[in-house]
């Protein structure tokens, strides 16, 4: 596997190559993210995958100082999985100085996880416009884990014309049913036990809806209290439509269920498409 540091020894090195498939992360990886870069192997000549822990979409207060860096364990680990190019550049390579220019990604981007994490997906959206130059992949795989930014970065693409197919990928789940993230080793014990909670509060509106029942607001009400009784800060858990995370309106059936919430000092989301009968 080869690891590439600068944007000019990728370009040199990625010149005659048509079929580049690339998965952006902050590294820390897991098997969600191995389950991404194996997509990736699949799906192009080339798979790169990136890794940058990018501070413009750390807000104050988030967790970019204590982001686990673990660079030497994530390459064995993409290694196994067949990735054939690591990207890693340093702040040096993707910050030379400070960013005067920003994406400024539309109102979907001020709701949910914006509306907590104030300019997180202008960051999101700056640095992966920033990747995909720097890669110019013919396509890129993210998660639905981060079921909004894979929306935000959809929508982007489409409107800048980015000529770059994005392949969303399913989300990996312990056996326990929690969903993969590099914030779960910051989980005491007891709090790793009681984790499965907002998936359980998520699948309990998930069979509402299947039973028919179109009282969204009740049913978020009453996931976000089970996980209140149980000592989690709620930040939200809701239905929305899976285009536009709007609002369901009467005649809306592809829907997805949302949460965040906080267990301890760790905050953690979740997320469940479903087709309403
Ligand atoms: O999903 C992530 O890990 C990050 O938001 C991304 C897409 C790599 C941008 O830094």
């Amino acid at each position: 596997m080869e690891v590439i540091k600068t944007v000019d020894e990728l370009r040199a090195r990625l010149a005659r190559e048509h079929d580049v498939c690339c998965v952006p992360t902050m590294g820390n990886i897991h098997d969600g993210h191995l389950s991404l870069v194996k997509i990736a192997a699949q799906t192009a000549s080339v798979s790169l995958t990136t890794i940058f822990v990018n501070r413009l979409q750390f807000g104050q207060g988030e967790d970019f100082e204590r982001y686990p860096r673990t660079f030497e364990e994530d390459c064995a680990k993409l290694e196994a999985v067949g990735n054939k190019i690591v990207f890693h550049p340093d702040e040096q390579q993707m910050y030379p100085e400070p960013q005067a220019f920003f994406i400024d990604p539309p109102k979907v981007a001020k709701k949910l996880e914006g509306r907590f994490r104030q300019g997180h997906f202008r960051g999101v959206c700056t640095v992966v416009l920033k990747l995909f130059n720097a890669v110019q992949p013919q396509s890129a795989v993210f998660g639905k884990k981060d079921y909004q930014q894979l929306a935000i970065i959809r929508h982007m693409v489409d409107q800048f014309a980015l000529p770059i197919c994005i392949i969303p990928a399913e989300t990996v789940r312990a056996g326990d049913g929690l969903a993969l993230s590099s914030r779960n080793r910051y989980l005491s014990e007891a709090e790793r036990k009681e984790a499965p909670r907002l998936r359980e509060a998520i699948l309990q509106i998930r069979d509402a809806i299947n039973e028919g029942d179109r009282k969204f607001v009740a049913m978020e009400y009453a996931a976000g209290a089970l996980l209140s009784r149980h000592g989690w800060n709620v930040d939200y858990v809701v239905v929305r439509t899976q285009r536009g995370l709007k609002r369901p309106s009467p005649d809306d059936s592809d829907l997805v269920i949302l949460g965040a919430a906080t267990l301890g000092s760790t905050r953690l989301i979740d997320n469940l498409e479903v087709v309403a009968p």
